[in-house]
């Protein structure tokens, strides 16, 4: 079974062609960073306009670089939630436009569902059950994933997503967007030590994370240091933050796996590409005996190969939708 998948829920404008949920035919990405990089983060009106511009050019691009037209596919996916409102639209409004004209079946995918199913396109035997650690710029979540479409979040942030706080204190630190990749690329070599933070506890929820005192803690200390005019090395405070933040990630995790009694694990979202994530991961794994799946650092960000992924196992369990599809900024991975 072939499906064109649409993405237009953040800053890339994406069409991927995917057969039977696991093997990519093409997987395009037309990233808008170039654009948003003068604000310092992603300009939502921007976003949709350039997502209107691109949509045609990537899709057909999606379908000729699969060697395919639309006769040869059997349905049609777009991600529909959650996501910014006026770039889902335009991904959704296309969507249903090219099913109206192909009379293509149209499967609404969730975002952080797709960004789960990275790991099947990575990792070819990989299938539930398993516990995932979603984490991206807008969710922090710890999911137990018992079937490809059945989900319960177990965990999750009070407050601001782990990649918000990256890229908050990379902006703060004076590093460009996107600042979560580029506050990783800079501590690589950082001290873990130099700066001391803490790592935030919700109380009686202990699969809960709460990253927002962290974060204000981290952008007090940098702006006190440039009232003072005190110099503050960015490789040692960026190691020191992001190795609080992977420990935050890293304890629930494990937490929920002894909760859960699930042995196998999963990596998804934008911040499964951060290098010390994904160490401090197999550690943790080879520590316990864990089984852990990491998605390919190509399929962590955005693109639509994962949607293609996730709509292949959506459309098994007998799920369509027809032109009333709306798009929403938020939606529970668990009830949509
Ligand atoms: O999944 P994603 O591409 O978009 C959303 O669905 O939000 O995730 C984007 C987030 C951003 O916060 C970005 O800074 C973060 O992923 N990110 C990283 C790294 N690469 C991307 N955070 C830490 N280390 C990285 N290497
Ligand atoms: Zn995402």
């Amino acid at each position: 079974m072939k499906i064109l998948a649409i993405e237009t829920s953040c800053d890339e404008t994406a069409a991927a062609v995917v057969e039977n949920g696991r093997i990519v035919l093409s997987n395009i990405i037309a990233s808008q960073v170039k654009e948003h990089i003068k604000y310092g983060g992603v300009v939502p009106e921007i976003a949709s306009r350039r997502h209107i511009e691109a949509i045609c050019t990537v899709t057909d691009k999606a379908l000729k670089d699969a060697g395919l037209t639309f006769s040869d596919l059997d349905a049609l996916a777009v991600t529909y939630a959650p996501g910014l409102i006026g770039a889902l639209l335009v991904g959704v409004n296309y969507a249903k436009g090219l099913s109206l004209s192909t009379g293509l079946p149209l499967l609404a995918v969730h975002h952080l569902r797709s960004h789960i199913a990275s790991c099947y396109i990575t990792h070819k035997t990989l299938c539930p059950p398993f516990l995932a650690l979603v984490v991206s710029g807008g969710h922090s979540h710890i999911v137990n994933v018992s079937s490809y479409t059945d989900f319960t979040v177990i965990g999750k942030t009070r407050d601001d997503a782990a990649g918000e706080v990256m890229d908050k204190v990379a902006r703060a630190l004076g590093l460009p967007y996107p600042g979560g990749l580029n506050l990783d690329k800079v501590s690589i070599n950082g001290d873990i030590n130099a700066y001391n933070f803490p790592r935030p506890k919700v109380e009686n929820a202990p699969l809960d994370f709460s990253f927002s005192g962290l974060k204000t803690n981290a952008i007090n200390l940098i702006h006190k240091a440039k009232q003072k005019e005190e110099h503050i090395n960015i490789a040692d405070l960026g190691a020191s933050f992001i190795n609080a933040v992977t420990d935050c990630l890293i304890t629930n995790t494990d937490n929920a796996a002894r909760q859960t009694k699930q042995n196998t694990i999963v990596l998804a979202g934008g911040v499964a590409a951060n290098s010390v994530l994904r160490r401090k991961m197999e550690d943790l794994s080879k520590e316990k005996g864990y089984n852990l799946y990491l998605p390919s650092l190509s399929l962590c960000g955005d693109n639509a190969a994962m949607v293609g992924a996730q709509a292949y196992y959506e459309y098994k369990k007998g799920a369509s939708s027809d032109l009333s599809l709306n798009a929403y900024a938020s939606m529970p991975i668990d009830k949509c």
